[in-house]
């Protein structure tokens, strides 16, 4: 049997759309063997009752790509799925979803892929490559599609660093947050993102925590998801105002996260206040970025 721990990530850190993400210490955890014959998966944990049991599941069909790349044709497989990860909520759900299913098949069939492989058929899967690269390799990672192939650098997290989540209790389809944004943007906002994203890959570099209030700004598509998120611009004030370096929409949404070193358990109070005086009952988590990324496990 193979079990494989696969993290939860926030995608875009605000200005790196698409292109910058960081692996979280919060994990679902993915168990597979080859059986006889037939498929069968159990899943157990957060929005169980929502993730398909049968062909349809992320997770089997992530695997079978692997399998049909390296020409791997189990007889019959077994799932158990330790869902911790919330299903629509901006925190790399569908991504651990792909990436346990493809590091599994690699482990079942021999372990012929390297990560660099794996990257790239995780983001082909996925479509984009954010979520996925940190999933797999941990840290921060900046990725970029490129012909067919993702180009990717990890970065170490800072060790101060800590993450505030509020996880607003209603799900938001990355497809629904894709469609409002728009076809084209200005050069003036162009710009704006292109230099903070610079100065935040530089900042996390360096430890810099004092840059990210200004680095985490963006104008690509937070401004435009932020009508699908009572209250979204209010909750990311109120988290500055108590203390956060910075805050962001993670991923698509509805999750919104600040990265902070101290008043942690204020910004988190906040955060969850703030929500709710806007309608929305909130669960806020203080979490550790994940130096690891997606691992084997020793099997109970
Ligand atoms: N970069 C992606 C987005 C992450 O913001 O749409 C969500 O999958």
């Amino acid at each position: 049997m193979i079990c494989v721990q696969v993290p939860a990530t926030v995608a875009n850190l605000g200005p790196g759309f698409d292109c910058l993400g960081m692996a979280l210490e919060f994990y679902n955890t993915i168990e597979v063997h080859e059986i006889s014959s037939g498929l069968h998966i159990d899943v157990q944990g957060e929005s169980a009752a929502i993730i398909p049991r049968d062909e349809n599941n992320l997770v089997f069909r992530a695997a079978q790509r692997v399998f049909q790349q390296v020409g791997y044709r189990p007889t019959g497989l077994k799932f158990r799925i330790i869902n911790n990860v919330p299903v629509g909520k901006g925190l790399g759900s569908s991504a651990s979803a792909i990436v346990g299913g493809i590091i599994a098949a690699n482990l079942l069939s021999g372990g012929n892929l390297r990560n660099k492989d794996l990257v790239s058929i995780a983001a082909e899967l996925e479509g984009h490559p954010d979520n996925v690269a940190p999933a797999i390799i941990g840290g921060i990672v900046v990725s970029v599609p490129n012909d067919g192939d993702v180009k990717y650098i990890r970065l170490t997290s800072p060790p101060q660093l800590k993450c505030v989540v509020a996880v607003p209790d209603f799900h938001l389809s990355t497809k629904l947050a894709r469609e409002v944004l728009p076809q084209q943007v200005s050069f003036n906002d162009a710009v704006f993102n292109i230099g903070r994203v610079a100065l935040l890959v530089a900042a996390l570099q360096q430890g810099d925590l004092s840059m990210l209030g200004v680095a985490m700004e963006d104008r690509l598509h937070q401004g435009c998801r932020s009508g699908l998120i009572p209250g979204m611009k209010k909750v990311m004030a109120a988290a500055k105002l108590a203390g956060a370096r910075g805050v962001t929409l993670s991923g698509a949404g509805p999750t919104l996260i600040a990265f902070a070193d101290s008043n942690l358990e204020l910004i988190a109070q906040v955060m969850r206040d703030t929500f709710r005086q806007n309608g929305v009952n909130a669960k806020v988590f203080i979490i550790n970025p994940s130096p690891v990324g997606a691992r084997a496990l020793h099997c109970k």
